[in-house]
């Protein structure tokens, strides 16, 4: 038996099991998990004792090289991806946005162009519908078929991103017929407007403003209506970017009754709270994206989510603005200010910190959060998403004792600031492999611009 490389001494962790083994890749597949291989004919030997050998992390949800709020997210599909390596995430997920007026294949067909010869590692779409016609209605399936089979809609950005119910109830029922998942960025945008008009109004306009007119009530109520629409329409229904404990009882209760609604949470909100915005100035802006920061008790309720299957995904919603000159756009005025925050490359390290680390999670349960719930709800499993023969050999090795500083002076992603700067974290990739391919080792990047490729996902299947 030859293998190109075999991942030797490790402890091999999937969602469901821990086991010492090595593994052996052949044509970047998975070919052999076993106690011991032979090394001889080895092409590569990567030595993993002491260490953890998990499949790659898969961060659906990303906005690289995405126009917004009057600017462009800070990474583009080379710089993100590479970012997203140094932390242990080998595929993901980004939007591809139909504009008012445009066909869905617009869409797909321009994200294709920004991320071709220019990812390091493998990507997905799911396309954002912002305009619902009977055109775009009759696409949803033909996308589904040509491996776009998830549609972000918007509850809020009134005017620019929003879709009303209707619009909504249709793509929710025209979804569940051709094996789509609907994403839904859950706010009641409307009442959103008005809370910020009048804070307008009253000469509020701080960054902090952000965050203090988006209350928790609207991502409640706005949970709640997408479950209630999906359960009608006989979809399911997966909410983003969840914030706050309100939002997270709506998706607790609906699951109770065995309805089909998941949702994912991200690192910022079970790291940050308002109180980042006490900050000197204009700094504020650094934490301004969408929902907001809460108050610190959610945190615990949401690390209590993604413990008990409430919650069954971590992403970044990484949307990198630099604070000099793209965040700035809001010096005077908190609606100018670009909504997003960058996070893409230590989701891994904040969560295996906080989750495992923390207490409130096993090695596979955070195995499961990262990689292989997105994968199996996002149509990538078997492919992705777990380590088992025939698979992706998508792998991090990874030291779960190994502490790190997080800051902006070392991070890789192309912003001038981080989230997360100052926060400790323990467990870190050392060494990540995208289809057999070492791509970072011992802190280097050793991949290639466009060798990440574009895959077609299955439709949904439930989890
Ligand atoms: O502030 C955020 N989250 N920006 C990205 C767009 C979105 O709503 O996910
Ligand atoms: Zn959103
Ligand atoms: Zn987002």
């Amino acid at each position: 038996m030859r293998f190109d490389t075999v991942v030797r001494s490790g402890t091999v962790v999937t969602a469901t099991d821990t086991f010492a083994a090595d593994v052996g890749i052949s044509g970047g597949r998975v070919s052999a998990i076993a106690a011991r291989l032979p090394i001889e004919n080895a092409g590569k030997v990567l030595d993993a004792a002491g260490r953890l050998v998990m499949p790659g992390g898969i961060d659906v949800h990303t906005h690289l090289d995405m126009p917004f709020g009057g600017t462009t997210s800070a990474d583009d599909f080379e710089t993100g991806t590479i970012a997203a390596a140094f932390g242990g995430t080998t595929t993901l997920i980004d939007f591809a946005i139909q504009y008012k007026g445009q066909s869905l294949r617009q869409a797909f067909d321009t994200w294709m162009k920004k991320a071709e010869g220019k990812a390091v590692a493998d990507y997905a779409f799911h396309c954002i519908i912002t305009d619902l016609g009977s055109a775009q209605l009759e696409e949803m399936g033909q996308l589904v078929r040509e491996g776009v089979s998830s549609f972000k809609l918007f509850m809020a950005y009134p005017g620019v991103f929003m879709l009303d119910d209707a619009s909504i109830f249709r793509a929710m029922g025209q979804a569940a017929k051709h094996g789509g998942l609907i994403c839904m960025h859950a706010e009641n945008g409307g009442a959103i407007d008005v809370i910020v008009q009048r804070a307008l109004a009253e000469g509020k306009r701080a960054p902090k403003y952000h965050a203090l007119t988006r209350p928790t009530t609207a991502e409640g109520e706005a949970t709640a209506r997408a479950i209630a629409l999906a359960e009608m329409a006989g979809a399911p229904v997966y909410i983003v970017h969840l914030s706050c404990n309100e939002a997270l009882e709506k998706v607790r209760e609906a699951r109770d009754r065995g309805l089909p609604a998941y949702a994912e949470t991200c690192p910022q909100y079970l790291f940050l709270s308002i109180e980042n915005f006490d900050v000197p100035g204009f700094e504020g802006a650094k934490y301004v994206f969408t929902p907001p920061l809460r108050e610190k008790w959610h945190q615990e309720k949401l690390w209590q989510g993604l413990a008990r299957d409430t919650l069954q995904v971590v992403s970044t919603d990484h949307c990198p603005f630099c604070f000099k000159e793209q965040k700035e756009l809001g010096k005077d005025d908190f609606t100018k200010i670009p909504n997003g925050g960058p996070g893409i490359e230590h989701r891994l390290s904040l969560v295996y910190t906080g989750g495992v680390h923390g207490g409130h999670f096993s090695p596979n349960r955070f195995v499961e959060l990262v990689s292989t719930a997105p994968a199996r709800l996002f149509g990538l499993y078997p492919r992705k998403g777990t380590l088992a023969v025939g698979s992706d050999a998508d792998i991090v090795v990874f030291d779960p004792d190994r502490e790190e500083t997080i800051s902006a002076r070392t991070h890789h992603m192309r912003v001038d600031y981080s989230m997360f700067e100052g926060i400790r974290v323990k467990g870190v990739p050392r060494t990540v492999l995208s289809r057999g391919q070492v791509i970072i080792d011992g802190g280097k990047f050793l991949g290639r611009r466009g060798a990440g490729q574009f895959l077609r996902r299955q439709t949904y299947a439930g989890v």
